[in-house]
């Protein structure tokens, strides 16, 4: 007897053929998407191996979501989150890396069978000491869906999870069950840090110039976009009890009441050394030297640029950097027409 098929309520649109062109200009792999559903969210074509298992994932009281757009702060908010939830226990911070700590819900889709075997060949002509079975053996696992992983967790512990997923993608219950922390970010910043994040990684090895990046972005032709329907998917839901939603520009110029709020959110007390040692251990500086979130294990299997790291700067209006007078411009048009129908608000922006 087959399997019965699991209920996935949206439909599959292709990318248009001249969107495909654009998109594969500039990257160093092929680049194939598809959209999702009414509000048209792009993902690899990946992920429809899992897509209904994740619509339909059995959720658990105790779980924990950490939402975002990519390149949002994330792994700051993972931290942070896993931190208070687990009454600060650094050391077992130190000893399991975050990655370990959070499974990636949809981390598999990024890494395609066929362009890792790609990576793999690449990687045989130009580094010495490669090993061909063990970058297989690894990346073969990071191809894998976690959703069989998680349904065998054990069910003492809490589960924490990240994903770039937006709202609708997820459980449509979700929030009745689990809790969930959505982090939003200046989408200028996201921009220039996806970026370098698309030049970092062999598997999207982007070429072009951040120029080019930008063109892509602004037109929402990336992945998870389009990024103002994935930040208003949750900020609709910032009012339900088990959504927490914050802002990166918040955490960067408050830190400690950041910390407050996730504790809040979590019913634990903190007193005021309990929060300045947490606020120490999360600096950008203590990040980038810190193994357990750095990213910098994945550097070992052969599949980071050098160059770029995961933990970047860390700053918030960056992007000015990198602006010049006619995207300064393309930015404000696009902020302004996609908050013109909704109360969502960048806290630190003049509206
Ligand atoms: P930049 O590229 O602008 O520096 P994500 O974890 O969602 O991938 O987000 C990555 C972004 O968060 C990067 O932004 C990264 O440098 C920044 N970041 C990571 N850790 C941070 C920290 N401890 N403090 C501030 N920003 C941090």
């Amino acid at each position: 007897m087959g399997e019965k098929a699991l209920p996935f309520p949206y439909e599959i649109e292709e990318m248009k053929p001249e969107e495909d062109e654009l998109i594969n200009t500039n990257f160093g792999m092929p680049v194939k998407y598809v959209r999702l559903g009414p509000k048209r969210f792009i993902v690899y074509k990946t992920y429809m191996q899992d897509a209904a298992n994740i619509y339909n994932m059995p959720l658990r009281p105790t779980d924990v979501f950490v939402a975002t757009y990519q390149r949002s702060g994330t792994t700051w908010a993972q931290e942070l989150v896993w931190l208070v939830a687990n009454d600060l226990n650094y050391e077992k911070a130190a000893e399991i890396p975050l990655t370990q700590r959070y499974p990636f819900l949809e981390g598999f889709m990024f890494f395609d069978e066929v362009i890792l075997q790609r990576v793999c060949d690449d990687m045989m002509k130009t580094e010495e000491n490669f090993s061909r079975e063990k970058f297989l053996e690894m990346s073969s696992f990071l191809a894998k869906p976690v959703t069989p992983l998680l349904a065998a967790a054990p069910t003492n512990i809490p589960r924490f999870i990240k994903t770039h997923l937006p709202m609708s993608l997820l459980p449509p219950k979700i929030l009745d069950t689990a809790k969930t922390v959505y982090v939003a970010r200046d989408p200028r910043d996201v921009a220039v840090s996806c970026y370098h994040h698309a030049r970092l990684f062999k598997m999207t090895s982007f070429q072009g110039e951040f120029k080019d990046f930008w063109k892509l972005f602004v037109r929402d032709l990336y992945a998870m976009m389009p990024f103002f329907e994935h930040v208003k998917d949750a900020w609709e839901k910032r009012d339900d009890p088990n959504m927490l939603f914050l802002f990166y520009e918040d955490l960067s110029k408050d830190l400690p009441a950041a910390i407050r709020r996730v504790a809040d959110f979590f019913g634990k007390q903190l007193n005021e050394e309990q929060v300045t040692r947490l606020c120490d251990h999360l600096s950008i500086e203590n990040f980038k030297n810190n193994k357990s979130v750095n990213f910098e294990d994945l550097r070992e299997l052969g599949v980071l640029t050098k160059g770029e790291t995961f933990i970047r700067k860390g700053k918030s209006g960056g992007w000015r950097d990198y602006f010049d007078d006619e995207m300064t411009q393309q930015a404000e048009r696009w902020i302004e027409d996609n908050l013109r129908d909704t109360d969502l608000r960048f806290p630190h922006m003049k509206h």
